[in-house]
């Protein structure tokens, strides 16, 4: 991998913020855009820009043809069977919300769900809710201190009831990776979707839907360089063709009439309006712009500086590093606290030096609060970051924890 020669295909990489030269750490929020998705979304408006199906002119069909050429990158990216099974939603939390209010109608009083307690909050409200409409028992799977699930329990919570268990292929908190393949193994034949959120996962780790032999699948394009606003419901073809559809309007029918109405094949569906036409086009080029460089050079290369980062932060006393620190085991994002420094200090010091964090709950309070902290600072490093980066992040870290010593003593 020629690291110069990828920075200089992301533009934002050459400004200054308080002065100083911009180092992204807030991968795992939102990752930046490469020139070639920039150009893409612009090229669509600028040569392409029409509305799809049933536009009867060249333009309305060369539109129509980046929108499915993007689908079928997408269905390669994760291999699925077919293109039907890919539909575009607004992200992973739209996604799982969908996911949740179609297999609303799927299920019976008594019926069980289970997530676990690592989860995001878009993959816990959406099932607590659904829990709460539909009057079911939702079931917590609590990971251990070091953030993994242990499949003992997993099958031990399994119930003849259980029929949703909706869990994380990797951690936006601890990093970790859930083995999803043993998961679904577990799962088989006992008439329980499995539904895998692989926003943490999908811009890391290359992804297999038919070895996971999932039910549903979902992740966001801004994580993975593409625009924010498009993200993917992978879904087996088969259970799509049964569910019915919860958003209805143009695009999803196929006879409308005064008092009833009849749907369009999948994956149309479950896409109403006016599809995602220049997202899907930036998504396109997200994709085609990591398969250039290779998902598993872009794994071994992040794993690498995650090791080193981890190494030097654990030389700083007073650093706790929350999660499993085995490197083949997480992706690369790291959450910490400082002894007696607020996140949030941190993550605004690191700002007067250009370098941006995360601080917060991370969207995970329940994960939190079994950590039994409030906030934790993240770092998350992407491919275009750098070992001299981690260099300036560790050194400023040093800063920080002398700046509050003298504070507070
Ligand atoms: C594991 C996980 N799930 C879901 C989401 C939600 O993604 P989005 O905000 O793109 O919908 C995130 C975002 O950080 C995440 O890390």
């Amino acid at each position: 991998m020629n690291i110069e020669a990828i920075r200089k295909d992301f533009p934002i990489l050459d400004r200054k913020i308080n002065g100083n030269k911009l180092v992204f750490f807030d991968n795992a929020a939102t990752t930046q855009k490469p020139i070639q998705v920039i150009n893409a979304i612009s090229d669509y408006y600028k040569y392409y820009n029409s509305n799809i199906h049933r536009s009867v002119y060249t333009l309305g069909n060369e539109s129509e043809n980046i929108y499915y050429k993007s689908k079928e990158v997408v269905r390669k990216y994760i291999n699925a069977r077919n293109i039907e099974e890919i539909i575009y939603t607004s992200g992973t939390t739209e996604s799982l919300n969908l996911i949740s209010r179609m297999l609303e109608n799927e299920l019976s009083t008594d019926d069980e769900i289970i997530i676990s307690s690592i989860e995001h909050h878009a993959n816990f409200v959406p099932w607590q809710q659904l829990a709460k409409r539909k009057n079911l028992k939702l079931n917590i799977l609590e990971a251990d201190s070091d953030g993994f699930i242990s499949l003992e329990n997993l099958k031990n919570i399994i119930s003849e009831k259980t029929k949703i268990v909706s869990l994380t292929y990797a951690s936006n908190v601890l990093g970790i990776i859930n083995p999803v393949k043993e998961i679904s193994n577990i799962l088989k034949d006992k008439n329980i979707y499995f539904i895998v959120d692989a926003a943490q996962a999908a811009p890391h780790l290359k992804i297999d839907v038919q070895e996971i032999k999932c039910d549903f699948l979902v992740f966001s394009g801004h994580k993975m360089c593409g625009p924010t606003g498009i993200g993917v419901l992978y879904g087996k073809k088969e259970l799509l063709e049964k569910i019915s559809p919860v958003k209805y309007g143009g695009g999803m029918i196929g006879i409308v009439e005064d008092y009833n109405s009849t749907w369009a094949d999948i994956p149309n569906k479950f896409e109403a309006g006016t599809p995602l036409l220049a997202q899907a086009s930036g998504l396109m080029a997200a994709i085609e712009y990591l398969n250039s460089i290779g998902i598993e050079n872009i794994e071994q290369y992040t794993k690498l500086l995650t090791k080193y980062l981890i190494v030097e932060l654990e030389k700083i006393d007073g650093i706790e590093i929350y999660g499993s620190k085995d490197i083949n085991n997480r992706v690369s994002l790291v959450s910490f606290n400082l002894n007696g420094v607020h996140p949030h200090d941190i993550a605004s010091f690191l700002d007067e030096k250009g370098i941006c964090i995360r601080a917060g709950h991370q969207c995970t309070q329940p994960l939190l609060s079994r950590l039994n902290v409030y906030s934790v600072a993240r770092i998350s490093i992407y491919f275009y970051n750098t070992k001299e980066e981690i260099d300036l992040f560790i050194k400023t870290l040093r800063e920080i924890k002398e700046f509050f010593a003298n504070e507070l003593f």
